[in-house]
């Protein structure tokens, strides 16, 4: 296998990063998969260093607002959800998505595969939606999201991602004959023509494109090739501090693979089946990238990284 540190030059890296960390993510954070909340019970989640409560109106539209309850505190997690209607496991005061003087709603959106909150984050001016990239129509697509923790920031997981680089020298198991075409390739994409392995003697080649639409994700979409349109969607949601200080970060990543083959529509029909193995791959990948990103981390904050 040949070595591939001469390709992946730190200042390129460097500089995608920069402009990624330009692009306005309108305050929105992802906060896991559209199916994590249901009707019935709400959820609650730590993302950005807030509390948030998130369940679903009448209708089955997210809200979401601040967790702890007005009345006396209490978590807004796990709590009865009726017509809509939030109560309180302590005293069952009620909610509703509306809000009123005591308790304030966030800006809630579920896109059909993640559901994203919005919150009032200084120098990010706020939008009505996050910007989604272009997906492969989710009827005749199967989806899998996959959570995984690291002790890093978010920029430290988009640059993991903005070396692709380290792709088959790092994860021989996954990927093989890995090049950036330059000539396609700028501060805002990077084309790869790269083989996934599927396993030990075959693989996938397929030209892929990888792009941040806002600070905190980045996304790699097949643009040529068997999955032509498929994307995975890698979010990197801070969730605060841990005891030591160290910041916390979610990666929640959106797998959405669509292939025009007959087969896929059979495929489909599988998706529960394939969700699990959708997972397992991204996972492993992760296992390995958040090692990488933990390491950007720590060396970032004793002022020793490299370039
Ligand atoms: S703390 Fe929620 S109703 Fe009392
Ligand atoms: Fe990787």
């Amino acid at each position: 296998m040949a070595a591939t540190w001469r390709q992946a030059k730190p200042g390129r890296i460097a500089r995608a990063l920069e402009v990624a960390q330009q692009q306005n993510s309108g305050g929105w954070f992802v906060a896991g998969a559209s199916g994590d909340v249901g009707r019935t019970k709400s959820v609650a989640r730590t993302i950005a260093g807030r509390e948030i409560v998130f369940w679903r109106n009448r209708i089955g539209t997210l809200v979401a607002g601040p967790g702890a309850c007005p009345h006396l505190g209490a978590l807004l997690d796990n709590c009865a959800v009726l017509d809509g209607t939030l109560y309180c496991r302590w005293h069952g005061l009620a909610l509703q998505e509306s809000g009123d003087q005591t308790w304030s709603p966030y800006r809630g959106f579920d896109d059909g595969v993640l559901i994203w909150v919005g919150l009032p984050v200084q120098g990010e001016p706020a939008t009505d939606r996050p910007s989604l990239p272009p997906r492969p129509p989710l009827a005749d697509s199967v989806s899998a999201v996959m959570t995984e923790l690291g002790s890093c920031e978010p920029q430290d997981v988009i640059a993991n991602r903005l070396d692709p680089w380290h792709g088959a020298w790092f994860h021989p198991y996954s990927f093989s004959h890995l090049t950036v075409d330059d000539s396609a390739s700028d501060e805002h994409t990077l084309a790869v023509d790269v083989t996934f392995r599927l396993s030990r003697t075959w693989g996938v080649p397929v030209r892929a494109e990888f792009s941040c639409p806002d600070a905190r994700t980045i996304v790699m979409r097949i643009t040529d090739g068997e999955g032509e349109g498929s994307v995975v969607e890698t979010h990197a949601t801070p969730l605060g501090v841990d005891e030591q200080g160290r910041p916390l970060t979610m990666v929640i990543e959106a797998t959405i693979a669509h292939s025009d083959r007959t087969g896929f529509a059979v495929a489909r029909w599988l998706a529960p089946l394939l969700r699990p193995s959708i997972r397992r791959t991204a996972r492993r990948l992760w296992v390995d990238d958040l090692a990488y990103a933990e390491r950007r981390y720590e060396l970032r904050a004793r002022g020793e990284f490299p370039g």
